[in-house]
């Protein structure tokens, strides 16, 4: 089990390089393995969560060779793969997604749709997550799912055949239960509708369309019509800013820091991070916007400036859900009070995400009362270093490394491992940007 010790960090003056997107790069490996014809997928994040999907795309049949060429010391990140023309071919063994959820929810919705079983299986974490969010929709659509207990928890078994149809209102506002459906959709007679109750992050839908499927987008409605043949495209993966997330943080919350991040995706469905940061005072510049792939990326330019407290809810929650973590270490590095509201669903991310929040906080000597769904957070009282668990989750180890720059004394973070599931560099950027001399 490894830990990593932070201390009282330097001002950041840098640019940084962030790793592919993690969203956009598990999508990217699926689409382009169920293609028709071979395709190079640039960018890619080789991180654990979206190997898993890589892996998983290999044994459905999927032909991907590695370029060593583009490894940058944290992984391989350009891939050649010639995909199997929508004709999947039953995996030999169990599919391992460790502890991705989104490759459990998205093969899912693949794998419903197939003329073979298959089963799904995952680390501690995701084997205690709920997956009746995707078992129902595609229930409806004809195929059979069991898990374990009334939740549909992993390993699930996947009894695929020729599914119907459905119109979906998602009770959640759900990416990944919005994409199995869409998934699913593609192989199945007929127009398959999602309906969103608010917008949640679109790489799907954009990808799908670069990748040649025509998807429509009415209001909340989202809709394709099946089945449909994927071609295969040059795929180039952003940066991922939810990674990004953490340095925007850093830089903004320390007078004089200035940083710059480039070729970072700037999807509207994923920048709520500026705009909350930009509502605490923070002076965020975007340079270079162009579309690559039919997602928007650009520059990210940070003068920092020092925070102040926010009301972070309602619609905005999608849009900034894996940022939460390291905007309530802003909350508490800012002045006066932040509330964060309507994230219930932080309770079944990789781990609970709200108590990790306000256990490591008060840890650390912050005022913070945990809510139902979010926290309050009084910022401004000097943080401590102290030893803090992880929970097994990437982004609270990280959130809490940051915080580590700003706490009086040592933090040494325990269980560090998970961070290779989303970031396998941030480490080594840690210590070149905040800490070494
Ligand atoms: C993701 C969607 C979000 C997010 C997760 C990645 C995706 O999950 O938290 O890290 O790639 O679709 P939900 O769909 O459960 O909100």
């Amino acid at each position: 089990m490894s830990t990593f010790r932070v201390r009282r960090g330097r001002r950041i003056h840098s640019e940084i390089t962030i790793p592919g997107d993690k969203s956009i790069s598990h999508r990217s490996m699926m689409l382009a393995g169920m293609s028709q014809g071979s395709c190079v997928i640039s960018g890619f994040l080789p991180s654990e969560d979206c190997l898993a999907t890589l892996h998983a795309m290999r044994a459905l049949g999927a032909v991907i060779e590695a370029d060593a060429s583009s490894d940058e010391g944290f992984g391989v990140t350009r891939y050649n793969v010639r995909g199997c023309a929508g004709n999947l071919q039953a995996p030999q063994e169990p599919i391992d997604c460790g502890n991705s959820g989104t490759s459990m929810r998205l093969l899912s919705g693949i794998l419903a749709a197939q003329p073979f079983d298959s089963e799904l299986g995952g680390d501690a974490s995701l084997s205690a997550r709920p997956m009746n969010r995707i078992a129902i929709p595609l229930g409806e659509m004809g195929a059979r799912i069991e898990g374990v207990g009334d939740q549909c928890c992993p390993p699930l078994k996947i009894h695929g055949r020729s599914l119907e149809s459905i119109t979906y209102e998602l009770p959640v506002a759900s990416a990944q239960v919005k994409s199995a459906i869409l998934l699913a959709g593609l192989f199945t007679e007929g127009t398959t509708t999602v309906i969103q109750p608010v917008i949640t992050r679109d790489h799907t839908e954009r990808m799908l369309r670069a990748f040649g499927v025509p998807v429509t987008h009415e209001g909340t409605h989202i809709s394709l019509t099946g089945p449909q043949q994927i071609q295969a495209r040059d795929f180039h993966v952003p940066g991922d800013i939810s990674s990004a997330a953490f340095w925007l943080v850093a830089a903004a919350v320390q007078r004089g820091s200035q940083l710059t991040i480039p070729h970072i995706g700037l999807n509207p469905s994923r920048i709520g991070i500026l705009e909350v940061l930009r509502r605490m005072g923070a002076e965020i510049a975007i340079s270079g916007l162009v579309e690559e792939s039919g997602e928007p990326m650009g520059a990210l330019n940070v003068h920092g400036k020092g925070l102040q407290g926010t009301d972070i809810g309602g619609e905005e929650i999608p849009n900034i859900i894996d940022e939460i973590p390291i905007l309530a270490v802003a909350a508490a590095l800012a002045e006066g009070t932040t509330t964060i509201r309507d994230a219930a669903e932080l309770r079944v991310k990789e781990t609970d995400r709200i108590q990790a929040v306000v256990a490591n906080l008060q840890a650390m000597g912050a005022a913070v009362e945990e809510k139902p769904d979010g926290m309050v957070i009084q910022g401004g009282k000097p943080l401590t270093g102290a030893t803090l668990p992880s929970f097994g989750d990437h982004r609270i180890a990280m959130a809490f490394a940051i915080a580590g720059l700003f706490a009086d004394g040592e933090t040494v973070l325990e269980d560090t491992d998970c961070v290779r599931t989303s970031y396998p560099n941030f480490i080594t950027t840690l210590e070149r940007v905040a800490l070494s001399d």
